[in-house]
């Protein structure tokens, strides 16, 4: 791909961008925060020339125009939780940074809908959900950083992807600035609208690479007024899928959460983060099973009565089900505390694969032995949201820098079985920069090669992001 060479004169570009925007706007040199040179990910963050944080689309606009005339190459960050260095700028590039750009515009009892800036951060919008008496049901584990437009851009996945689909599933409309600078209303709050293409879905999932969103339109939902969690024990991975199919019949559409979690995942959070398992240990598999519903007489007791029942069937070998809400919060810490992973085993590299639900098992015992067998002293741990045919690895060698790590390896063998096995390089967090040798595992050429058209049509001088996703 043809990337532009910076010219001009940096200095008259930073000048025309304070006297656009206003000095609080533009962060050069030593002013120019650590968090904006690098997203979550493992890897070595670069000093961008400046960081903007336009407060609206015009503004945005009026950076990407003044970028445009210096040809200086320009990332959207928003949260900068991503775990693929999407977000991250190279060094010289501008970061263009959502964080001014927060707040809710409008809670739409009615149509039930919520209009909001796109830095907002996710756990703000739930908030306010909650306190309209309504629901917005995308949640991650990176909810208090992560912002909305982020979310958008990666199509995020999460927890409940099960009961209310990915981040796409979501929203109604959005609001656009293409990389000519050209701004795109389209805040429909209509769940029909058939009135041609639907192009906000050109933007959700591209990670930044066609437009920078800047408004959006989120779909709320009834809240639910009965939560159920349980943490579950099985002997194998034959019952986790009886299991799932039980929780499906069983509990209907209140089932929201199906996170399965292997032992060795288990070990590490047990002997090494320091969590109080809510079962023992030395099983085969462990799940977490969570229903939301709407009247919690009625609900609790069928939870219940379901996992008694599969209990005598042998299905489940052990079972706490949580009494309050600090239990099932207890529940949720087991599988959020992979946040904390960066602490509790040091440098590692993070998966996030797609596979068919039956072949999870499978995939973890031969690719857990072939990280083995292939690096020396490579360890891997698994979980993930197995209802969503979503499984998350993290693999490290112990004592090793995260420039030192064998990532290139890894990936090698990790990414070959996920070709053998017909999955996805990418279930939720998609790809930037650091998957994108591999996209070929999980696309066509004829896919890739649409995808170029698409961007060379919306970004011809390849200024937006450019050299991420393909
Ligand atoms: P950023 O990291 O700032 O950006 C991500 C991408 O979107 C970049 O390519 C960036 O250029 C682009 N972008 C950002 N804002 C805009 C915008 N306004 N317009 C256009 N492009 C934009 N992800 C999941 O899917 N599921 C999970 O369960 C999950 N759990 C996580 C748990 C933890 C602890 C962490 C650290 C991360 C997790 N993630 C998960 C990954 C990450 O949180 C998500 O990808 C999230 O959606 C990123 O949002 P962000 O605002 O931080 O985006
Ligand atoms: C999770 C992140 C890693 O599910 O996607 O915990
Ligand atoms: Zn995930």
């Amino acid at each position: 791909m043809d990337m532009v060479t910076p010219v001009g004169r940096p200095e008259a570009l930073i000048t025309a961008l304070r006297e656009r925007l206003g000095a609080a706007a533009v962060l050069t040199g030593s002013d120019v925060p650590a968090r904006n040179c690098n997203d979550w990910s493992a890897s070595l963050p670069q000093t961008p020339l400046a960081v903007i944080r336009p407060l609206d689309a015009r503004g945005v606009a009026d950076a990407i125009l003044t970028c445009r005339q210096a040809r200086l190459p320009f990332v959207p960050q928003g949260g900068l939780t991503g775990l693929c260095r999407g977000a991250a700028p190279e060094a010289g590039w501008v970061a263009i940074s959502l964080e001014r750009m927060t707040g809710i515009e409008e809670i739409d009892p009615a149509s039930m809908t919520m209009t909001v800036k796109a830095g907002t951060p996710l756990e703000t919008i739930q908030k306010a959900a909650d306190e309209a008496g309504l629901f917005f049901p995308l949640d991650l584990g990176s909810r208090g950083s992560c912002a909305i437009g982020g979310n958008l851009s990666t199509n995020a996945g999460g927890n409940r992807v099960i009961r209310y689909g990915m981040t796409r599933e979501l929203v109604l409309g959005l609001e656009v600035v293409l990389p000519d600078g050209t701004i795109i209303t389209s805040l429909n709050k209509l769940m029909k609208n058939n009135a041609g293409y639907d192009l906000k879905h050109l933007f959700i999932g591209s990670e930044g690479t066609l437009g920078i969103i800047t408004r959006v339109v989120l779909r709320l939902f009834p809240k639910p007024r009965s939560t159920m969690a349980a943490l579950c024990a099985l002997k194998d991975y034959a019952a986790v899928i009886d299991l799932l199919g039980a929780a499906r019949s069983g509990l209907g559409p209140l089932l929201s959460a199906f996170e399965v979690m292997w032992p060795d995942y288990w070990a590490v959070i047990t002997n090494r983060a320091g969590v109080k398992p809510p079962v023992a240990a030395s099983h085969g598999l462990y799940v977490l099973v969570e229903a939301q519903g709407t009247d919690e007489s009625v609900d609790a007791p069928r939870f219940q009565a379901l996992l008694e029942e599969l209990m005598e069937r042998g299905l489940l070998v052990d079972a706490a089900v949580a009494q309050s809400l600090a239990q099932t919060q207890a529940f949720w810490r087991v599988r959020d505390i992979c946040a904390e992973f960066g602490q509790v085993l040091g440098p590692h590299i993070s998966y996030d694969i797609g596979l068919a639900v039956a072949r999870m098992d499978e995939f973890a015992t031969r690719c857990r032995a072939a990280l083995a067998d292939g690096i020396k002293g490579c360890e891997s741990v698994y979980y993930g949201h197995i209802g969503d045919g979503n499984l998350h690895l993290v693999s490290w060698v112990t004592g090793l820098p995260v420039e030192q790590q064998p990532k290139e390896e890894m990936d090698a063998i990790i990414y070959g079985l996920v070709r053998d096995m017909g999955g996805s390089v990418s279930a939720e967090h998609g790809i930037g920069t650091l998957k994108k040798k591999w996209l070929g595992h999980a696309r066509s050429e004829a896919e890739i090669a649409l995808m170029r058209t698409l961007k060379a049509a919306l970004d011809p001088d390849q200024l937006l992001n450019p050299g991420k996703v393909i």
